[in-house]
């Protein structure tokens, strides 16, 4: 049981470092940070994190990562993110 635990920990722990810009350097952990920092729109993750600055891949990543961290942490809130 303890041993599931800690595998759990650990593959939790490496999805947070899961990469969602691969040009920036950008993982779902800097965007879970972002929103804290008050980041609620994709252009304030451009602005913040560089997030589809240049091949703009990640866009839907991204935009998914966003979604997921606003609710995440901001759970108290009504949140209304425009695309
Ligand atoms: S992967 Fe994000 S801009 Fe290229």
């Amino acid at each position: 049981m303890r041993v599931q635990i800690i595998f759990l920990k650990t593959i939790r722990q490496k999805l947070s470092f899961m990469y969602i810009c691969v040009c920036k350097g950008v993982t779902e952990r800097d965007i879970r940070e972002a929103v804290r920092q008050g980041a609620v729109r994709m252009r304030d993750l451009r602005s913040c994190l560089g997030v589809t600055g240049q091949c703009g891949t990640c866009a839907c990543y991204a935009k998914s990562a966003l979604d997921k961290a606003l609710l995440q942490e901001l759970p108290q809130q009504t949140v209304v993110s425009p695309s």
